[in-house]
């Protein structure tokens, strides 16, 4: 145990705030990542197979426990879809009716949320999902909405963060005219890189282990690894490669970049940016996803790399990971680069009805988050927090009462982030998003439509993505039901 975890233990949030000078004065981090040879290549999650039978695109998925050796000499249990760990990459296009059999071989129940999907709350895959031990569930939903990175992961009640953190995730590509015109690099494990990024702590018996001895932000690892290698590097062979980052850890923030170069962010959670943005560095809580393009040079070697996020004013940074920074992927060029085009798009056929309008919004909720509540208010699955009519834009402002970060993410939209304490959001954060970095003490004005799926049972989530925080009870539940119509009293059938 560091020094700094120790004096972090039985810290409360309230806490915190006043230990903050204390703890600052200890320097150092209170959980360093530990530095790795970055000498085995990247692992790249298989596309998923699927068949089309009668116009559904079908896939089949199957989480089942394994081993796999992150560590040289070191077998650990794991968790995963298809294989020992994470799960294979789904891939879809805009128009096309998917379903997915999802079978559940582990001897616990867990669930399968698509994380970023637009579909009915049915098919959400969230805690009113459950797959028990054994059992198939066979969502299905037609995909409407733009190209994305979106990802799976389970989403049990109450055990989220220890699913995802065995192993069970994994990335779902939405594909359509607009991405397939844009000049992105696009040759899947080649130059268009799936890049997963995790965080975990192994026990003296090789276990991947969930700290909570330091109660704030869940279990920050001191071992980071992408697509479940440890030390990966990845060969490059052309002039561009875009990387599609997935923060899949439970708790940790990261800043990624690189210390010769800045890059284009091309997309954030929901899809294309309006013009690509030129960036040193960009920051990603759980569950936020942001594509990247990187330029080389013949012969260049260079390391993807995570510096000390700046967390926004955080009480006791240090404890939130504030103080790290480490390398995370090493990207060789070849000496000849085949050529690339430079990113460049222009709108796209569903640019006007993909479009938000703030001037459309005529409903307004607000949401505070404190406390592991929202609202005041811990989950309860039995009981709906907000009914929202179809067809409406609202905004929600989304306040982060308190002095440690949080995630906040809502299931069925992409929204976009109108003001952040009143004031227009950075480029990078001006795209389509499901899921935002909450920095402490500041107000996120977040405008969003319901355009279906009405449901007088059956919820979606919103909630902190940073999991234990919503195993916690940070999450609450809405509705999208028809003008008129109320909560049935019977939520979740
Ligand atoms: Cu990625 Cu409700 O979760
Ligand atoms: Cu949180």
């Amino acid at each position: 145990m560091t020094r700094g975890r120790a004096v972090l233990a039985g810290l409360t949030s309230l806490g915190l705030a006043l230990a903050a000078s204390g703890c600052g004065a200890l320097g150092g981090s209170a959980t360093p990542v530990r530095a790795v040879e970055f000498g085995t290549e990247l692992a790249i999650p298989p596309l998923a197979e699927s068949t089309v039978v009668g116009g559904v695109r079908t896939f089949e998925l199957t989480a089942r426990p394994g081993t796999r050796e992150f560590l040289p000499g070191v077998t650990t249990p794991t968790w995963g879809f298809d294989g020992p760990y994470l799960g294979p990459t789904l891939r879809a296009e805009r128009g096309e009716r998917v379903a997915v059999r999802v079978t559940n071989e582990l001897d616990e129940t867990t669930s399968v949320h698509w994380h970023g999907m637009h579909l009915p709350p049915a098919m959400d895959g969230g805690p009113h999902q459950p797959i028990a031990p054994g059992d198939t569930w066979e969502p299905t939903w037609e995909i409407d909405q733009p190209a994305a990175t979106l990802w799976y992961h389970p989403h049990p009640h109450g055990a989220t963060e220890e699913h995802v953190y065995r192993g069970l995730a994994g990335l779902f590509l939405l594909d359509d005219d607009a991405s397939r015109a844009a000049d992105l690099p696009s040759r899947y494990g080649v130059d268009d890189v799936p890049v997963v990024v995790q965080d975990k702590v192994f026990d003296d018996d090789g276990r991947l282990e969930l700290r909570h001895d330091g109660g704030e932000p869940g279990t920050l690892g001191d071992t980071v690894m992408t697509n479940g290698t440890v030390g990966a590097y990845h060969e490059v062979t052309t002039e561009r490669v875009r990387l599609r980052l997935l923060n899949g850890s439970t708790a940790r923030t990261y800043s990624f970049g690189f210390e010769d170069r800045s890059f284009d962010l091309v997309a954030t959670d929901g899809g294309l940016l309006d013009a690509p943005v030129r960036l040193d560095e960009v920051r990603l809580a759980p569950g936020e996803r942001a594509e990247i393009v990187v330029a080389f040079e013949p012969g260049d070697v260079t390391r993807l790399r995570s510096t000390e996020p700046d967390l926004g004013g955080v009480a006791a940074s240090f404890a939130m990971g504030g103080n790290d920074a480490f390398d995370v992927l090493e990207l060789r060029a070849a000496d000849d680069l085949a050529p690339s085009p430079a990113p460049a798009w222009g709108p796209s056929s569903h640019a006007g009805e993909d479009e938000l309008r703030a001037e459309d919004a005529t409903m307004g909720r607000s949401f505070e988050l404190a406390d592991r509540m929202i609202n005041g208010e811990r989950m309860d699955m039995s009981r709906i927090d907000e009914v929202v009519t179809v067809g409406d834009t609202e905004v929600w402002e989304v306040r982060n009462a308190h002095p440690v970060p949080h995630s906040f993410h809502v299931h069925d939209v992409q929204f976009r982030i109108l003001t952040i304490d009143g004031r227009e959001p950075p480029p990078g954060l001006a795209g389509p998003k499901d899921t935002v970095y909450l920095e402490p003490r500041r107000t996120y004005r977040l405008l969003m439509r319901f355009e279906d799926y009405t449901d007088t049972e059956m919820p979606y989530m919103y909630h902190c993505h940073m999991l234990l925080h919503e195993d916690e009870g940070m999450m609450g539940q809405f509705l999208v039901v028809e003008p008129g119509e109320t909560a049935s009293d019977h939520v979740g059938h």
